[in-house]
């Protein structure tokens, strides 16, 4: 039985995304999954459209009157996919643990003694390092790092993993965590930074999957199911079932399925989502000049820091990078505009002045 536990503690990173359609996708190979829902704001519970009166709480606190085990409040969801409710009441946990000793293993003893046949029981955790994370971090081999591809990502990881090496020390418990990027959007150079960024610090601790941006991830959860009922053919489902596939063949090598690695997946998506650039060189020679621009479709006719050139013995010049396509442009030398003298290509524009064009073309 492989333990799991998804957590970062930022909120919104898709953690209780990632939970329910890992599942549902482990399940749709044939995995027994269990999802442990650890989080009392209770979203894969009301997710995936569970009702149910008794909860982890009851399974996890010593006041409960109801004194239920774990397999008490299972219920199913679809075949090879059972869920472990959370409700509101979970919150009060923390305070109600907070004088107990290794009241940080109260759920690793739970999951020791159960014997059920699961092949894997993912926890979803709370946006929080409290009380329950750690527990889920402590019963857990395993750990996935949902990281949105968004301005804020990095922050507090640092402080996530400090505390996962912190609990493999004093607690001699052996987790390796994961990171996985979710919420990739494709169209923005930014979402590719950050892949950068994440992929200098995790080299070896990133799977190869990542989850791109797909609005019926979260049509699937308002509508109170998973993404492979919900649309089995979508980027989303897509994404899900390749990390799930990911998970298995780590574990079972035999069936190895040809799991890219991560430079080779990353080049991939580069190729598949990044134009390739030309670098430009715009020149003029103005010895008397005491500021230069160069304006045009590329920086939208823009004067500004980015579009001044710079000088260097009465030549000005300024280097940009450009996709394949035409541009117009035509330079400012002390507030008067000219076309590029070094250029034949021109073209008159509207205002019946003459504008330089230039044709990129970039290589295959
Ligand atoms: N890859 C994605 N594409 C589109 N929406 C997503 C994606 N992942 C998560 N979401 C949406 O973002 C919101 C927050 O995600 P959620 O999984 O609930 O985060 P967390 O559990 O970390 O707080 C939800 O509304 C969810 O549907
Ligand atoms: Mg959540």
């Amino acid at each position: 039985m492989r333990i799991i536990a998804i957590t970062n503690q930022k909120g919104g990173c898709g953690k209780t995304t990632t939970a329910i359609n890992l599942a549902a996708c482990l399940a749709a190979n044939n995995k027994k999954v269990l999802l442990i829902d650890l989080d009392p704001q209770a979203h894969a519970t009301l997710g995936l459209n569970i009702k149910n009166e008794i909860s982890m709480y009851d399974v996890l606190s010593k006041l409960s009157t109801r004194k239920v085990r774990l397999q008490d409040i299972i219920k199913n969801v679809t075949p090879n996919f059972d869920i472990a409710v959370s409700n509101i009441v979970l919150s009060t946990l923390e305070q109600e643990l907070a004088g107990e000793i290794s009241r940080e293993s109260r759920l690793w003893e739970i999951l020791d003694g159960f014997n059920r046949d699961y092949d894997y029981v993912l926890i979803d955790c709370p946006p929080n390092l409290g009380i329950l994370t750690i527990n889920a971090i402590r019963a857990s081999g395993e750990i996935i790092i949902p990281v949105e591809a968004s301005r804020f990502a990095l922050e507090g990881l640092n402080q996530l993993i400090g505390i996962i090496n912190l609990i493999q020390e004093r607690l001699n418990h052996d987790v390796k965590y994961r990171i996985l990027v979710t919420n990739f959007d494709s169209r923005l150079r930014h979402s590719f930074k950050i892949l950068d960024q994440i992929r200098v610090g995790f080299r070896n601790r990133l799977f190869s999957t990542i989850v791109h941006v797909n609005v019926k991830l979260k049509e699937a959860q308002s509508q109170g199911t998973h993404i492979m009922t919900y649309d089995k053919y979508c980027r989303g489902s897509k994404d899900y079932f390749s990390l799930s596939r990911e998970l298995i063949s780590q574990h079972e090598p035999h069936q190895e399925l040809a799991v890219p690695s991560i430079e080779k997946k990353m080049n991939e998506i580069m190729k598949e989502h990044l134009p390739r650039l030309t670098e430009i060189v715009l020149s003029l020679s103005a010895p008397e000049a005491k500021e230069v621009y160069v304006a045009g479709d590329f920086n939208n006719w823009k004067l500004d820091e980015n579009s001044r050139m710079q000088a260097a013995g009465g030549t000005w010049s300024k280097t940009i990078n450009l996709k394949s396509g035409r541009y117009h442009y035509r330079f400012v030398i002390d507030g008067k505009w000219v076309d590029d003298p070094n250029n034949p290509n021109k073209e008159t524009n509207p205002y019946g002045e003459m504008d330089s064009f230039l044709e990129v073309k970039t290589k295959k």
